[in-house]
């Protein structure tokens, strides 16, 4: 039985636990991470963002937007392809190499940086002791002893007990990023991230996509200019989002699923090749502790932290989707960096307020701090500036027009309190407002700074200069 001392223990090697767990090796401490994450019968590091998340969803996106691009917006710039068609096994085998590639890189940088890799079911016992459990029979096969213990156990999708998943056609997220042929119609429980993202995937190849949403707002955490925008467009994509719908049943049958469902108290039903089901993630700490450790978790299932991430044992830290805040990859890795750090020096800092959000619809929305009516409903008033990019001429020479940028700022310091776009790379756009921010930068310091031409982040300058109703390239 295996049984040695370290530092720090990692438990989990997501992007909250490996990112954790290298950036205790570099500041010196003697690491060890355990995950129980297994693809195809083999070890695999990176959590579920590498394996079945935020990578292979995003190499979905990018082949099937390259895939519809050619059938629609090629020919606008004379470009004429012939016979084009998706061979969906290639696809899926390009995104598994790239899930591959990254995982294999973890245990490489786990390699280069000396930290030990344990492949096995981790469990606090107390103390300072994690017992080693086979991750398949959960037999005890080993225990460590580490001075300080991170848990970053992660998340699970949440299950609909009226739509219970068969791993055939009803699916998960994960099972629907291995479709090996496209869905004639597909019905999908939840118009979150996951299913406009994954709705996106499968539409742009030719599924009929209905998604059926519990509440009667449309991305109730966006921005309400962005959210009206996006439904706009996503209704021009045609996909078609039922609000207010409530799932009564959903069962799979040879010839595919049937679904009873209400909208307003009326009763609807459908028939889908295929059905996903997401309606949100919940913390997965499944025999992560034993009951005798003093770990606590929170009403809705979280572990319990304080502000630095500490939970109620003082050695034990707790990171990433398993603890309160966003369910993001790099909120969890800035806490792990943020925990490392404290662990090792007694200093660490994140800042919960500038965490960004990116949705890979397209056009890309994204979005960092407070929305216009957040503001409002704190300080009473706001100062908005907005722009365009069909006023743009990058977002014109690139056949990419939709949308806009939209700046929030404190109506007496000018301060910028949120940014919210909709359009064309987005995600990328968004960084400079998250350094602005950070920098507590007013809407003024973004005006008065060079944007190169022409660009998309034209757009963010013409936005700030808006504010103060000073723009150049539309009619103030
Ligand atoms: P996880 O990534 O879930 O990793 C936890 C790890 O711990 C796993 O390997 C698990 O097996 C292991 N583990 C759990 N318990 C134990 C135990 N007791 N012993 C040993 N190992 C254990 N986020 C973004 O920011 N951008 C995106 O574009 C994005 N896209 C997504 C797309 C999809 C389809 C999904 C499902 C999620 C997406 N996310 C995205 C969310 C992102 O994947 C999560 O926020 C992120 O993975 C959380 O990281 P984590 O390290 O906390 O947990
Ligand atoms: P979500 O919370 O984003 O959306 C779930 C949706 O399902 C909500 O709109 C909710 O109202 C709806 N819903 C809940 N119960 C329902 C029911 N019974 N019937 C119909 N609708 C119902 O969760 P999702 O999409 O599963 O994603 C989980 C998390 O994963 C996200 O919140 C995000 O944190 C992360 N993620 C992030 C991505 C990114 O950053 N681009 C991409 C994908 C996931």
């Amino acid at each position: 039985m295996r049984s040695s001392s370290y530092d720090v223990s990692v438990i989990g090697a997501g992007p909250a636990g490996y990112v954790a767990a290298i950036r205790c090796a570099q500041l010196g401490l003697k690491t060890v991470c355990i995950d129980r994450w297994t693809s195809n019968g083999r070890p695999a590091l990176g959590g579920t963002c590498l394996n079945v998340g935020c990578i292979p969803s995003k190499a979905l996106l990018d082949s099937t937007e390259k895939y519809h691009e050619v059938l629609t917006t090629y020919k606008r710039h004379g470009i004429i392809v012939k016979d084009v068609s998706m061979n969906v096994k290639t696809m899926i085998k390009r995104k598994n190499r790239i899930v591959t590639s990254l995982t294999r890189g973890i245990a490489s940088l786990f390699k280069g940086n000396k930290v030990e890799s344990i492949h096995a079911h981790g469990r606090y016992a107390g103390g300072n002791v994690v017992e080693l459990l086979d991750w398949n029979t959960s037999q005890k096969t080993g225990e460590i002893k580490a001075d300080h213990i991170i848990l970053a156990s992660g998340s699970t999708p949440i299950e609909l007990r009226s739509a219970p998943f068969d791993d055939d056609r009803i699916v998960d997220s994960a099972g629907a990023l291995e479709f090996d042929s496209v869905p004639k119609k597909l019905g999908i429980v939840g118009a979150g991230v996951i299913g406009l993202e994954l709705g996106s995937v499968w539409n742009r190849l030719g599924s009929e996509v209905i998604i059926l949403e519990a509440l009667d707002e449309f991305l109730p955490t966006a921005d309400h200019d962005v959210a009206a925008e996006a439904a706009k467009i996503f209704k021009r994509q045609k996909l078609n989002v039922l609000l207010g719908t409530r799932v009564e049943s959903a069962r799979a049958q040879d010839s595919g699923v049937n679904i009873n469902y209400t909208v307003k108290g009326n009763q609807q039903q459908l028939t889908v090749d295929r059905l996903i089901v997401c309606i949100g993630r919940r913390p997965f700490t499944d025999n992560l502790f034993t009951q005798s450790s003093g770990i606590q978790l929170d009403e809705r299932g979280f572990i319990q932290v304080d502000q630095n991430c500490r939970t109620s044992v003082s050695n034990v830290f707790a990171v990433g989707d398993s603890v309160r805040g966003p369910m993001l990859a790099h909120k969890g890795s800035e806490e792990g960096v943020a925990v490392a750090e404290r662990i090792a020096t007694g200093v660490g800092h994140i800042n919960y307020a500038t965490i960004p959000w990116a949705i890979y619809t397209s056009p890309e929305i994204a979005w960092v701090g407070e929305t216009e009516n957040e503001v409002v409903a704190a300080a009473g008033k706001c100062r908005t500036g907005s722009f365009p990019f069909i006023a743009t001429g990058r977002a014109k020479a690139m056949e990419d027009t939709a949308g806009f940028v939209k700046i929030v700022a404190d109506a007496d310091t000018d301060r910028i309190r949120g940014v919210h776009i909709i359009g064309p790379h987005a995600s990328e756009l968004i960084a400079e407002a998250v350094v602005a921010m950070e920098y507590h930068a007013s809407s003024e310091d973004l005006a008065r700074t060079i944007h190169a031409h022409p660009t998309l982040s034209e757009a963010v300058h013409e936005a700030a200069l808006s504010v103060d109703a000073r723009g150049i390239h539309r009619l103030n």
